[in-house]
């Protein structure tokens, strides 16, 4: 059937529409960290997500042809399917990670999950596939943080403080290792990517960073972004400084082979987070929900004692639930999503009998005036999953023409959806507790990053030399390498003088994060 209430949101829309709505009273679209639910108009019809309106409500920038063209010239290889098909639909100073990695040839890549079920679903693949086509055109490190910290103080306020059976600490703790054996499945090279609990990790120069980014932000400021109130617990008022600092290279020294304090025995030279580290930046690729921390992130990355460049964002769309624009995506409801451990017929029933079609009630009708793929979930899935654009114009054209039938663009997006699941499951297999734990160590990351970089003395390069020398002299190479050009050493100054002015006002004279 085609209903007219979807209207001609291009590929992928919501995928958790959650259950606050499910009393259909008329709402806003609302996205945040904790809440992705498009609008619900008088009639309790539920609409898909307007992008446009993210675009203007957040101040992101749309990704454009342009930025498609620049990536392919820096890269020098295609595009990812998703970049193409602007599903990843728009960023933060995109082009400014693109100079940096053609003047001086390097920088970070950070993403992350918030383990809230042991399994993952077909929708929290995606940042992660992108994130791992990013990581072999650019060749450069790469850290997952796993937020079983974050997923437990939200349930337990979600719970109104009380803490129900199996979802202690150790609980999330468990969810969040099985996630990363998922993760680890889609085939992230060991020698560049650290994953991580907060549980297992936090410490050390990451939390010097947490504690005085925590100093920049005011409950006001955390309460307006995320609508925390006075019943909030504390953990979660805080939480959000440790997503934003995960983005700073200086809070993983041991990746880049400097020395990290985890008292009580440690080398002199680890007294002071290293400089080097603050110069190297960050892209972020992650779904628009998770932008208001880092927006936080980016109006205080100069206030830092040693600046951190404003780090970049590439921002997805969410993959739509099996159900369609209006359909709910929950680890509860098993017909709502595909699940990573889904059998090749569990994957078949549940597209024959639950994606919400774009075709016609009846063939004749289908035949005469043809479908609209752009509200079709299985046409919606084959362009997230499958790769060639050929193939996905052919398809889109001929259900337009009432040439192809629902029934056929089903057992298309089936066919391919086994597939990719199918093999998914058989490198899952091979992930044993070993392997996880391979990725799970602090150790120096192998990366070359851009192979003829213009600058290659830049601040991006600070890595290869703090590398070097770290263990004998990783003070003197970080000294060395952190002091970066002239110019760059006055806008450091400025920029500290700066901070020094903001830590100085007085009491009360907040400033209103702007969303730069
Ligand atoms: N808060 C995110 C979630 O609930 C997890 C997360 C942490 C993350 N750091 C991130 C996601 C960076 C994207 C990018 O899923």
């Amino acid at each position: 059937m085609y209903v007219a209430m979807a209207t001609a949101e291009p590929v992928g829309a919501t995928p958790a529409v959650k259950s606050d709505i499910e009393d259909k009273k008329a709402s806003q679209q609302q996205i945040d960290p904790y809440n992705v639910a498009g609008e619900v108009d008088e009639h309790g019809n539920v609409k898909a997500i307007d992008y446009d309106r993210l675009i203007h409500e957040f101040g992101v920038q749309p990704l454009t042809e342009e930025h498609l063209r620049r990536f392919e010239a820096v890269t020098g290889k295609k595009a990812h399917r998703l970049m193409r098909r602007k599903l990843f639909f728009s960023h933060r100073d995109f082009d400014k990670i693109l100079d940096a990695y053609e003047q001086h040839g390097t920088f970070m890549l950070y993403t992350g999950r918030g383990p809230s079920s042991g399994s993952m679903h077909l929708g929290h693949t995606v940042p992660f596939l992108f994130t791992k086509e990013l990581q072999e055109m650019f060749d450069v490190p790469l850290v997952i943080m796993m937020t079983d910290d974050e997923k437990y103080l939200h349930t337990r306020n979600k719970n109104e403080g009380h803490q129900k059976v199996g979802v202690a600490p150790e609980d999330f703790l468990d969810f969040a290792h099985e996630n990363i054996k998922d993760i680890v499945a889609l085939g992230f090279d060991p020698k560049k990517t650290f994953i991580y609990t907060d549980y297992e990790y936090l410490g050390g120069h990451f939390y010097r960073n947490t504690s005085e980014f925590e100093s920049l932000v005011t409950f006001n400021q955390a309460a307006g972004a995320f609508g925390f109130g006075n019943s909030t617990n504390i953990g979660l008022i805080a939480y959000g400084a440790k997503q934003c600092v995960a983005a700073f290279p200086s809070s993983y020294p041991d990746l880049f082979g400097l020395k990290d304090y985890r008292g009580p025995d440690y080398p002199p030279e680890a007294k002071r987070r290293h400089k080097s580290l603050a110069s190297i930046p960050t892209l972020i690729p992650c779904a628009i929900d998770q932008e208001p921390y880092f927006r936080i992130l980016r109006d205080r990355c100069e206030r830092m004692t040693d600046p951190h460049p404003k780090t970049s964002l590439i921002l997805s769309k969410f993959l739509t639930a099996l159900q369609g624009p209006g359909g709910k995506m929950s680890a509860s409801d098993p017909n709502s999503a595909i699940f990573m451990s889904d059998t090749p017929g569990q994957i078949k029933n549940k597209i024959n009998k639950h994606a919400f079609s774009g075709g016609r009630e009846s063939l004749e009708e289908h035949r005469k005036l043809g479908g609209n793929p752009d509200v079709d979930v299985a046409y919606t899935y084959l362009s997230y999953f499958l790769d060639d654009d050929g193939e996905l114009q052919e398809l889109a054209k001929r259900y337009r023409s009432g040439e192809l039938l629902t029934g056929e663009m089903k057992q298309r997006c089936i066919a391919e959806l086994q597939k990719f699941v199918a093999e998914f499951q058989e490198r899952r297999k091979k992930v044993t507790d070993e392997v996880m734990r391979e990725y799970m160590r602090p150790r120096k990351l192998e990366f070359a990053g851009n192979p003829s970089p213009k600058q290659p003395k830049g601040p991006a390069n600070g890595v290869e030399e703090a590398s070097n020398g770290a263990d004998a002299d990783g003070e003197k190479a970080a000294r060395d390498d952190g002091r970066g050009t002239k110019g760059e050493r006055k806008a450091a100054k400025m920029a500290e003088k700066k901070a020094q002015k903001l830590a100085q006002r007085p009491k009360g004279a907040e400033e209103v994060t702007e969303g730069t």
